[in-house]
């Protein structure tokens, strides 16, 4: 696996790979890889000639207040499990880099960022798009896979890949999850021990609020209602939100019907966790 820190470096190594023919899978990530991670890296490895990572802690989607300097970052070990993955090359560029000037364009997301984690982080998708326009640009991957995790996200790159004609493919990657059902994510070692045993109840109540709707219960508002109670009764956890909203569209809904999401964002001492389920329901 070849490490790749400059731009040009790694413009020029794809531009070669293409030039001969070959598909390029792109993982992009903020490192500190974790299963889920590995995941994405391993279908890539399926469906491409050339497999890039990068690992770039981006700070244009974090706010003043969020977890920026703490996020966790551990490149030697990242670096390992890529290359056990069989990725062939790993991109990481240092912040100047990628943004030596101030920059003189945005990207600015317009839709389906006032709800969810959008509503609660502003300038937060923005930050992504920014970045991952860039990114597409050095790689130019005929495929780039994003876990479902962050459904939000996958919606957001679905309209800018569609709005900027970007000839990516977007491969939405299913959500891996902890044998207890905790979605897995890099943030996750900055839970308390008895943290980490309350959050199973994210993925609890999704799931009962699945069973709720196999019931019949198609009323948005309970749903919600049912949810924060379960995990206010049964965590310290404080809830940010919980939204249900046609998916990939992020519309409210005045009745459970269609492609829908239930998304939530929990917050934690030291960290705040999302997790989400999307049903189809006729
Ligand atoms: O999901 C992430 O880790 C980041 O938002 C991404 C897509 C790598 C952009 O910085």
């Amino acid at each position: 696996m070849n490490v790749i820190t400059t731009i040009n470096e790694m413009q020029a190594e794809l531009l070669k790979q293409k030039s001969q023919g070959k598909s390029v899978g792109f993982v992009p990530t903020m490192g500190f890889l974790h299963e889920g991670h590995l995941t994405l890296l391993r279908q890539a490895r399926k469906e491409n000639d050339i497999v890039v990572l990068s690992i770039f802690v981006n700070p244009l989607q974090f706010g003043p207040k969020e977890d920026f300097s703490t996020y966790p970052r551990d490149f030697e070990r990242d670096r390992a499990l890529a290359e056990c993955e069989k990725a062939d090359y790993l991109f990481f560029p240092s912040v100047e880099e990628m943004y030596p000037t101030e920059p003189s364009v945005s990207v600015v997301v317009k839709d389906r960022t006032d709800v969810l984690c959008g509503k609660s982080r502003p300038g937060h998708f923005d930050g992504v798009a920014t970045v991952i326009t860039k990114l597409f640009n050095i790689m130019m991957p005929s495929r780039a896979y994003f876990g479902k995790k962050d459904a939000q996200q996958v919606a957001v790159i679905e309209g800018l890949i569609s709005d900027f004609n970007f000839p990516v493919e977007l491969i939405p990657v299913d959500i891996v999850r902890e044998e207890d059902g905790l979605a897995k994510s890099s943030r996750n070692v900055n839970l308390l021990p008895h943290e980490r045993e309350q959050a199973v109840i994210l993925y609890k109540s999704l799931q009962a609020a699945k069973e709720e709707i196999i019931m019949g219960e198609r009323n948005p508002a309970r749903l919600i209602s049912f949810i924060k109670e379960m995990i206010t009764n049964q965590s310290d956890g404080e809830v940010d939100y919980v939204d249900i909203y046609s998916y990939p569209n992020l519309k409210p809904l005045e009745k459970i019907k269609g492609r829908i999401i239930i998304a939530l964002a929990v917050k934690f001492s030291k960290v705040r966790l999302i997790d989400n389920l999307i049903l189809d329901i006729d």
